[in-house]
């Protein structure tokens, strides 16, 4: 049967990188309906809701959906005024995307960071004989995306309740029982088994199919013992009655972090908590050419994927009369929603040209010349957005 995808393309850049990318997927020959889901800014000033129901209503029908990227905190001058209207109706501003991730619980974030060959953006690093290598990169990050200390349970200056329940636990007397309560700024790490395991599982599950010999925990278990330390205990139970062929490897986070800059060919499949998957992912996506290139898939256990790519909004790159962000990202993403759809072939196609467009180097975004972004790049020989589309619409439509 046909397929329909909500297409989200929300803010600024978003909504650039979104529309090249269905042009793509439309030459590839990817045969489905598109169907817009309205989303962010636009909608909090027009209803004083950035995540209409009939939103959530397409994705619960239709359960696959491609978003751009939202503008979390808008530019407070511009804005004012419409927030004091908004706010005395009692309406709050929340970002929709994060909305979004709590409602569908698309706790499962997979994040793959892979080097494209002749990307002048790859990490290279000084060999042994004193030559310049370039390592390969290809990692895939199994980020938790609902819990930890990204869930909002937080205060500062607690309440009665609140206090009592610090003031009982040992270390906190016996740490910060004299601090006055005004001084205090509290933000909870809450894990559920539940949680945890889902994503040690498709981390698991992940490296099993596709062959790799270790998964790797990258957290902090021996000083975050209730959450890191749980991680690492559930990874280890599961590793042993599960996957006995695959090897557990346990990194803390600080370490990994230099690890990556050193030799990172070494790791394949990682899987961390919301907030360690988030820093570990931005710092393999920087050996690979940063946010124009990063890519995410965002699923459910009920089955709803949502494909995007690690990016904001860039609003100041928005308004531009030719749009020069790298629609790379969004493109990836797009091929994850296609290797989630089982449209394999589909995704290689659209792989492989963007890899010949890569290694060419005719064609290639500010990012990738490393420029400043501002609106004369194109005229300094940077690609626009359309233009690196087109690039790539080129290689498909060859073959
Ligand atoms: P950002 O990712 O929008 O932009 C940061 C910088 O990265 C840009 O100024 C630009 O230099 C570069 N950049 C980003 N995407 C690029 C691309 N495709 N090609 C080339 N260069 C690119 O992050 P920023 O500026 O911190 O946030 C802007 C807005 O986006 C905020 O409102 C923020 O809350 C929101 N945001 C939304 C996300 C989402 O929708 N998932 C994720 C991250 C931020
Ligand atoms: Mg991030």
């Amino acid at each position: 049967s046909r397929r329909t995808i909500v297409v989200m393309p929300g803010d600024g850049i978003g909504r650039l990188v979104l529309n090249e990318t269905i042009r793509i997927l439309k030459v590839a020959g990817f045969d489905a309906d598109y169907v817009t889901g309205d989303i962010g800014w636009e909608f909090w000033c027009k209803e004083g809701n950035p995540l209409p129901k009939r939103t959530i209503a397409l994705l619960e029908k239709y359960k696959i959906g491609l978003f751009g990227a939202i503008t979390s905190k808008p530019k407070e001058d511009a804005t004012k005024e419409l927030a004091a209207v908004l706010q005395n109706k009692g309406l709050v501003y929340s970002s929709p995307i994060v909305g979004l991730r709590q409602y569908f619980k698309l706790d499962i974030c997979i994040r793959p960071c892979k080097s494209y060959q002749g990307n002048p953006l790859n990490f290279i690093r000084r060999g042994k004989d004193g030559g310049i290598e370039e390592p390969k990169v290809d990692v895939v990050i199994f980020r938790q995306n609902t819990e930890g200390l990204y869930s909002g349970v937080e205060w500062s200056n607690p309440d009665n309740i609140v206090y009592a329940a610090l003031t009982s636990h040992p270390k906190f007397v016996k740490n910060f029982a004299n601090v006055p309560r005004e001084d205090l700024a509290i933000s909870t790490r809450i894990f559920t088994k539940t949680g945890t395991t889902r994503i040690v599982m498709a981390a698991f599950n992940y490296a099993k199919k596709k062959g790799y010999k270790s998964v790797t925990l990258c957290e902090k278990p021996n000083v975050i013992r209730e959450t890191s330390g749980m991680m690492f205990r559930l990874a280890k139970e599961i590793q042993r009655k599960k996957f006995p062929e695959i090897e557990l490897w346990n990194t803390n986070i600080d370490a990994q972090m230099m690890w990556l800059t050193k030799n990172p060919e070494n790791y394949g499949v990682i899987v961390a908590g919301n907030m360690f998957g988030d820093i570990v992912s931005d710092g393999f996506a920087g050996l690979i050419g940063g946010l124009g290139f990063a890519c995410s898939a965002q699923m459910s256990e009920d089955g709803i994927a949502v494909f995007e790519p690690t990016h904001g909004s860039a609003p100041k790159y928005a308004d531009y009369a030719i749009s020069i962000v790298n629609p790379i990202a969004m493109v990836e993403s797009a091929c994850m929603m296609l290797d989630y759809l089982e449209e394999k072939e589909i995704a290689i196609r659209i792989r492989k040209a963007v890899a010949e467009v890569i290694k060419e180097g005719k064609i290639q975004t500010y990012d990738m010349m490393r420029m400043n972004g501002n609106a004369d790049v194109i005229s300094k020989g940077a690609a626009s957005t359309r233009q690196m589309a087109d690039g790539i619409i080129e290689k498909l439509k060859a073959k």
